[in-house]
C-alpha cells in the first residue's frame, strides 16, 4: 500500500493499492467519528462489482448504510441527480454529522462530492475510485461538480474529501476503453511533470504497474494542489490537452471518450509547439508513440472551423483569451493565453 499525504485546506491521504477499499469502515470511523449513517454512492455498473465490499466495510466498522446507485456514464452528472440524490438524504434523515462514500470513476466523484459539498452546507466525504481516470486524477484535489445544460462542470466546489482509498484490484474489472481513459490522463501527468513517469510508460506499454503509475501522479497532483488549491494559477497546467479534447469530445456528441480526446489534444498541441519553435522537433513523435502504445488516437478528421468556436466557449477562457498549455520539453510545460486569431493559427498547425 503506498499512503501520499495532500496539504490542502483540509489536509487528508491518499491510499493506494490491494484492498484499500476493505479500509473503508475503518477510516470513516476515525475520520468522521460523529456519523451515524454513511450512504454510498455508486453507478449500476460499478455497483455490482464492488459496492458489497464498500457495504460490509462501513457495516462492520458500526455505521448504519444506505445506498445510492445511478445509471453509469456522464448524463447522470446533472442537477436532477443531484436534487434526487439530496432528496434521498434527507429522507434518509441524514444529518451534517453524517457521510458519503463515492464508489465509482469520475463522474460518480464529482457528483457525490458536489451532493457532500452542499448538503447542510457541507457534510464529509470518503473518495473510492474504481477507474484509472479517477485515481490518478479526478478523486484528488477536491474539484466537485454537475454538468449543465450549457457545459461540462459549469455547477460545482471546492470540497476536500476526507480521504481516498484507491483500490488497485477494481481497475482489474475495467474495460479496455475506460482504461485507455486514465492512461491519457497519467500520459498528460508524464508530459507535465516527470520524464522519468514518461519512459516507465514508454516501455510498460499498457502493462505499467499500477500502483506505482498512481502513486507517482497522485504525487504531481498533490503538489500542483498544495501550490494553487484554487485554480487561480499553476493547476491550469493539469488541461494540458484539455483545450482541444474537450472539443472534439463534444463535436463527436461525446461518442468518442474523454481520455481519447485528450490524447487528439495533447498530441495536437505538442505537434503545434514543435512548429512554432517552442519544443523540440523530436517531441511530438515520442508522445504519439507513447500515447499509440497506450491505445490511444493522436489525430482528429476534424476541422479549425469546427473545433474553433467551442474551444472558445471553454470555460478556461478569461478575458478574451483562452490559456493553452503548450509543452516545451516533456517534464515542462508553461501556460501561454492566446486570442481567438492566434488560437486559431496555434491549433490549426497541429491539426
Ligand atoms: N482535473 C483537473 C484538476 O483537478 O484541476
Amino acid at each position: 500500500m503506498k499512503v501520499i499525504e495532500v496539504s490542502a485546506s483540509t489536509p487528508y491521504r491518499v491510499e493506494i493499492g490491494s484492498g484499500a477499499l476493505s479500509l473503508l469502515g475503518e477510516r470513516m470511523r476515525t475520520l468522521v467519528p460523529k456519523a451515524k449513517t454513511v450512504t454510498v454512492v455508486s453507478d449500476d455498473t460499478v455497483f455490482p462489482l464492488h459496492g458489497q465490499t464498500a457495504v460490509r466495510a462501513l457495516s462492520d466498522a458500526g455505521f448504519d448504510v444506505e445506498t445510492y446507485v445511478v445509471p453509469h456514464g456522464e448524463a447522470s452528472k446533472n442537477t436532477g441527480s443531484l436534487v434526487a440524490l439530496l432528496n434521498f438524504l434527507t429522507e434518509k434523515h441524514m444529518t451534517r454529522s453524517d457521510a458519503l462514500a463515492a464508489l465509482g470513476g469520475g463522474m460518480v466523484g464529482d457528483l457525490t462530492g458536489f451532493a457532500a459539498a452542499v448538503y447542510m452546507r457541507g457534510i464529509a466525504y470518503i473518495q473510492c475510485p474504481t477507474t484509472l481516470l479517477a485515481a490518478v486524477d479526478s478523486s484528488v484535489g477536491g474539484k466537485t461538480a454537475v454538468d449543465l445544460p450549457a457545459g461540462k462542470n459549469l455547477m460545482g466546489a471546492f470540497w476536500q474529501p476526507r480521504c481516498v482509498l484507491c483500490d488497485t484490484d477494481s481497475l482489474a474489472t475495467l474495460p479496455e476503453v475506460v482504461f485507455a481513459d486514465g492512461c491519457a490522463e497519467a500520459a498528460k501527468t508524464a508530459i507535465l511533470f516527470d520524464p522519468a513517469l514518461f519512459s516507465t510508460l514508454y516501455h510498460a506499454g499498457k502493462a505499467f504497474d499500477p500502483e506505482t503509475v498512481i502513486a507517482r501522479c497522485v504525487q504531481h497532483k498533490r503538489d500542483i494542489v498544495a501550490a494553487d488549491e484554487f485554480d487561480t494559477g499553476k493547476r491550469g497546467l493539469l488541461n494540458l490537452g484539455h483545450t482541444l479534447g474537450h472539443a472534439v469530445e463534444a463535436c463527436s456528441d461525446f461518442s468518442l471518450s474523454h481520455g481519447k480526446s485528450v490524447a487528439i489534444g495533447t498530441a495536437t498541441v505538442c505537434r503545434a509547439a514543435a512548429k512554432a519553435g517552442i519544443c523540440g522537433d523530436f517531441l511530438p513523435g515520442a508522445v504519439e508513440a507513447l500515447l499509440e502504445k497506450l491505445g490511444l488516437p493522436t489525430r482528429t478528421e476534424l476541422s479549425i472551423d469546427t473545433l474553433l468556436p467551442v474551444m472558445l466557449s471553454d470555460k478556461k477562457r478569461s478575458g478574451g483569451t483562452v490559456n493553452v498549455i503548450v509543452p516545451e520539453r516533456i517534464g515542462h510545460c508553461s501556460i501561454r493565453p492566446m486570442d481567438e486569431a492566434a488560437l486559431r493559427i496555434f491549433m490549426e498547425s497541429g491539426l
